[in-house]
């Protein structure tokens, strides 16, 4: 499978210069999108972990199959007032943007070992994020994967420490 080809690039969305990567053309065919989350559990299967940890809302749609084929916990991280319970929250920066994340205070335990999984990593400032929220609860990330790196962008110098995975690269 050339998982690479079966991403669409669009141009100047959602604003101009920037070639943003599509993964819908990925999840709407069956055999792109298994090959996809099968790459994914094999990229984390090694690691010794109890939770994932996935990014709304792009990162669910990964997060959620890998947990529950490695029969781990699933943790949501939520943009600003989407949770229900009392949460803990980080401002973050996008690409394009910027934002604060939540999650639930009892989400994670101290200690407990976490996985973070989203769909890319682009300046890595959404994954900066989840970290801080993670270690924010005393959890510990043994392991950050993405489907897409686009490694153009350096996003990586920004998780630097943390073992960062990924299936497919842009350059
Ligand atoms: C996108 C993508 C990653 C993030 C990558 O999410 O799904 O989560 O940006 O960029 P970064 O490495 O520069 O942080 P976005 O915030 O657009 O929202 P979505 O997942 O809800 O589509
Ligand atoms: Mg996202």
């Amino acid at each position: 499978m050339n998982l690479k080809e079966k991403f669409r690039h669009v141009l100047n969305f959602p604003k101009e210069g920037i070639d943003f990567i599509d993964i819908t053309t990925v999840l709407q065919d069956k055999d792109a999108f298994k090959y996809a989350i099968d790459s994914l559990v094999g990229l984390v299967k090694d690691l010794d972990f109890e939770l994932i940890v996935g990014p709304e809302s792009r990162g669910f749609i990964f997060g959620a199959p890998v947990a529950y084929v490695l029969n781990k916990g699933l943790v949501l991280v939520r943009k600003k007032g989407k949770l229900p319970y009392k949460t803990v929250s980080v401002e973050y920066e996008l690409e394009y943007g910027k934002d604060v994340l939540e999650m639930h205070i009892d989400a994670i335990k101290p200690g407990q070992k976490v996985v973070i999984i989203d769909d890319l990593l682009a300046t890595g400032g959404t994954t900066l994020s989840n970290i801080k929220l993670v270690e924010k609860l005393g959890g510990e990330v043994v392991g950050i994967a993405y489907l897409v790196e686009l490694t153009y962008l350096n996003g990586r110098e920004n998780l630097k420490g943390y073992d960062v995975r990924s299936v497919v690269q842009f350059e």
